[in-house]
Order: structure tokens, then sequence, then C-alpha cells
């Protein structure tokens, strides 16, 4: 096995349990189990994004699962007053701001930091000075990882969905977006997370990119959980990470 500290680490997002469960308002499934089953089976962090809309996350579940977690809790959140209050009152191990509004968004799917400096600089200073480590979720471009440099913060998570949607001809050409954006990060002393729309094929050529810290992944994970229960989807995953280092 490989030693902790080369490993790139698994963060796992386990918003769909919970979509489940809303789904039709039941007390099950049971997304405490599913925390304290994905520690077991690797997860370095868990991930939860308490969205504006509620649409599967509610606020008792975010300071419950604060107590719940063991490894590390990475609450992912919009940049809006009401969630920093969360925040602040939840104190997670980590932050990672979303955009969710379309004014938030760059064209492709990321955080608009240059567009909104001031406020995400103002945002990350008060979560880190409550000692939680903030990361931006953005698009991995030269550009935007400079301007999240100056917010002050301490991470960015470099979004992959176009490299995951990207056709055969433009993989290449994703993938060295990623690799600059990572470099670029690196250079400038932030922590290299990515994820979104990361699966078991896929995730290979992401991992294995120089300084990638963490990757933060969801829904391919719930998914394969159907046909092999969550234990064992994480623990491919964590192997797929691996054979892609
Ligand atoms: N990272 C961030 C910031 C996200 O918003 C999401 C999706 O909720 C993910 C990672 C995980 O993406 P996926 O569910 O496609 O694995």
């Amino acid at each position: 096995m490989m030693p902790a500290e080369s490993r790139v680490r698994l963060g796992v997002n386990l918003d769909h349990v919970l979509t489940i469960r809303q789904a039709r308002g039941t007390a099950y499934p049971d997304w405490q189990e599913a925390i304290v089953a994905a520690e077991r089976a690797g997860a370095d962090g868990i991930t939860m994004h308490l969205r504006e809309d509620r649409r599967h996350v509610q606020d008792a579940d975010v300071y419950l699962a604060r107590r719940i977690i063991q490894t590390s809790m990475n609450l992912e959140m919009a940049a809006t007053e009401e969630m920093r209050d969360i925040a602040l009152e939840v104190v997670p191990q980590h932050c990672c701001i979303v955009p969710e509004k379309r004014m938030e968004l760059t064209t492709e799917g990321g955080l608009d930091v240059i567009g909104h400096l001031a406020r995400i600089k103002a945002l990350a200073s008060a979560l880190r000075e409550a000692g939680i480590v903030v990361s931006l979720f953005i698009e991995p471009d030269d550009e935007v990882v400079e301007a999240a440099a100056e917010t002050g913060a301490d991470a960015v998570e470099l979004h992959t969905g176009t490299y995951a949607e990207a056709s055969a001809d433009a993989l290449e050409n994703e993938l060295d977006r990623i690799r600059s954006a990572a470099r670029k990060a690196s250079s400038l002393g932030l922590i290299v997370n990515a994820g979104h729309g990361l699966h078991c094929d896929n995730v290979g050529a992401i991992a294995g990119i120089e300084n990638m810290h963490e990757l933060n992944i969801g829904h391919s994970i719930v998914a394969d959980a159907l046909f092999m229960g969550l234990e064992q989807a994480i623990r491919r995953m964590r192997a797929a990470i691996d054979a892609g280092l």
C-alpha cells in the first residue's frame, strides 16, 4: 500500500445519499451510517454541500455531520452571508466556496473570482480567522488562479467538469489546462484540489497531475454504490486514484 503522505487524498461527497432521502422525505437512507461506512472504506474526508435551496443537505445535517465525521469535514457553500454565518457556527475543517447563482459563474462553471474579488476576499478572511481552510472552486484557468491567490484563500479546487465531458479529440487540451492551472496554483503557494464529474475511468489522469492534493468525488461513487455497496465503491475509487499515480 502507498504511504498516506504520497497519496492523493479522496474526499467523498455524500450529497446524493441525501438526495434520495429528500426525494421521499423518509428517514432513510441512513446518511450518518454512510459517513461511518465511507470513513471505514478509506475516505480521507467527507464533503457536503448546503445549497441555498436546501435540495439535499439540510441545516441540521451539517451540524450533526460535524460531530460524526472523524476524518475531516469539507462544507461546500455559496459566497453568501447566510452560509458564512452557518460555517462560522459549524466550524468545519474545510470550506469550499462554490457558485450557485448564474452571476457568480464563469462561462464554464467555476466561481467568478475576478468579478467578485472583494466579496470573496472578505469571506475567505472571515472563514480563515475561524481556523477554517478555505478553497475556491474555479475553472482551470491561469488568470482565475491568480485572482484566487489574491483573495487569500488556502486552496483551489479545479473544476474538472469540462475534462469529464470532453470528446477524445479535446481531452489532451483539457488536461493541459488543468496541469497548467495546477502548476500556477502551486507556484503561488495554493493547495491544489480538483473535482466534478470524475469516475473510475477518468480519474487516473487527474490523480497523476503533479502537486494534486485532494479529489472530491460524489456522483459516480453513489452511482457505483447501487451495484456494489458504498464501501466497495469507495475502495474501487481509491484503487483507481492510486493506479493513476
Ligand atoms: N467539487 C465541487 C465543488 C462540487 O460542487 C461537486 C459536485 O457537488 C463535486 C466536487 C463532486 O462532483 P461529482 O458529484 O460530479 O463527483
